[in-house]
């Protein structure tokens, strides 16, 4: 039996029919509609629309079907249901018989939907952080092991300064812990139980809101019954922070497909996550990398979806709201399955780190420190820029470094240097000079390792407390 004929003089295009459906999608959905279902069951047993033994059949028929459809690995089928709320109805209807009905009592499609899809986002967000946290530890371990490994670092794509190659990796530790932190605000704002708003103008029978928000674990209940089942912001803060999750991590992917070319040669692929070419038979490419990078593609094209989809729509619930549940799944699985398959490449890649060392030895990056030698003796910055940039001139047109200039050359710039110069152009001094907190002098970095590992621990608890 449908939800809604008996208004209907004529039966449905049979095509439109299939065409309108959701269950195909929102299937996915069961768990967490079986769970709503239990609670509002109980609030109409307490508001005396349910006899004790009507709620036990009905708590009994909709823990059966959760268990057949887990037995079926979550491959709920039915041919004729509409949505995964009507799934349910039929298959309680099925097991228990007309009592059935009854669970619909003084409910709507509209906040049983807007309650499933902020139980999955919320489920998707735990599972997130446990990835994420796992993610952080694979590039704090490598920044541990790195030790005082240099490499250079690039603004512009050029070479810029040296830094520990520890420094670098905390880089993204940092963006990975940001994309942790969106998600847990995302969470925390998400949480609220849409149960009792009704189709729009709240429940029509006397239901314990704060029952059924306690007993799904949500901070509370919603405030506005019409906002509760048009809303899904909850939605786009989630897909807009995959996004950037995923935005970071295609980042780094290009950044290491560039290490990893000839040119570079920083990284050495992993063979366990590379692929070869049917046609040429030298070729290791990257291709986990630029999946990453092409998948964070299809992850911002679902944010894009779910903006547009929402943008013209007037309050409250529309048919249109059904439309951003693929793009939802989508991204989550997306973004999900991707984090592994990161974390694993990292663990396994393996850094040249005499190839990254060479390359700070050339370039000028130690320039900066040969300035801030002159600085250190009194002479004003934009000076002493002047003077080692013209000690860099020269250099270019004899095509040595700094540290090969002589005595009498740099006293021609400025009668300050001396002996000292070439110490400060070492690589461990220019290291060292960046001695500031979040700067890349060695003991710095060490303390940084420390608070990465700090803060990845932090993340562990609060998914703890939430497992
Ligand atoms: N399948 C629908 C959706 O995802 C459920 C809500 C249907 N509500 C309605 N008034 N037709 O949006």
């Amino acid at each position: 039996m449908k939800m809604w004929s008996g208004r209907f003089r004529e039966p449905l295009d049979s095509q439109f029919e299939r065409w309108q459906r959701s269950f195909e999608f929102d299937r996915r959905l069961l768990s967490y509609e079986l769970a709503a279902s239990a609670a509002h069951a109980r609030a109409l047993k307490s508001a005396g629309v349910l006899s004790a033994d009507e709620l036990i059949s009905i708590l009994e028929g909709l823990q059966q079907i959760g268990g057949t459809a887990t037995a079926a690995k979550g491959l709920a089928e039915d041919d004729e249901a509409e949505d995964v709320h009507h799934f349910v109805e039929k298959q309680l209807v099925a097991r228990i018989g007309e009592v059935g009905y009854k669970l619909h009592s003084g409910r709507s499609r509209n906040e049983q939907i807007a309650t499933d899809l902020r139980l999955y986002v919320r489920a998707a967000i735990d599972e997130l952080h446990s990835e994420l946290a796992e993610l952080c530890a694979a590039f704090t371990d490598r920044a541990e092991q790195a030790g005082t490994a240099a490499m250079p670092a690039y603004t512009h794509l050029q070479r810029a300064e040296p830094v520990l190659v520890a420094h670098w990796l905390l880089a993204y530790v940092e963006m990975f812990l940001r994309d942790a932190d969106r998600l847990a605000d995302c969470r925390k704002r998400l949480n609220l139980c849409p149960l009792g708003s009704g189709a729009v103008a709240g429940a029509t029978l006397p239901l314990d809101r704060a029952l059924m928000a306690d007993e799904l674990d949500f901070d509370s209940a919603t405030a506005n019954s019409i906002d509760a089942t048009s809303d899904r912001d909850f939605i786009l803060e989630f897909v807009n922070t995959l996004s950037l999750q995923c935005l970071h991590l295609s980042r780094w992917a290009e950044e290491m497909i560039i290490f990893s070319t000839q040119e570079f040669g920083f990284v050495q692929l992993p063979e366990s996550y590379s692929t070869g070419s049917s046609a040429m038979p030298q070729k290791k490419n990257p291709d986990l990398l630029e999946l990453v990078r092409g998948k964070t593609g299809r992850v911002i094209g679902s944010a894009t979806a779910l903006m547009i989809t929402l943008k013209g729509l007037p309050l409250a619930y529309n048919k249109d709201l059904q439309e951003t549940q693929q793009p939802l799944f989508d991204a989550t699985d997306t973004a999900i399955g991707m984090l592994p398959m990161v974390a694993g490449w990292m663990k396994t890649v393996e850094f040249a780190h005499w190839r990254m060392n060479d390359a700070t030895q050339s370039g000028f990056m130690n320039a900066w420190a040969g300035a801030t030698y002159l600085v250190n003796r009194g002479v004003p910055s934009r000076l002493a820029h002047e003077q080692i940039g013209k000690a860099v001139k020269l250099c270019v047109e004899r095509n040595c470094e700094l540290q090969d200039l002589t005595l009498d050359e740099l006293r021609t710039l400025n009668p300050a240097f001396d002996e000292g110069f070439r110490d400060c152009l070492k690589p461990a001094s220019v290291l060292g000079i960046h001695d500031v907190s979040g700067g890349t002098a060695p003991a710095r970095v060490h303390k940084a390792i420390a608070a990465a590992k700090k803060k990845i621990g932090t993340l562990r608890e609060v998914i703890h407390a939430h497992a």
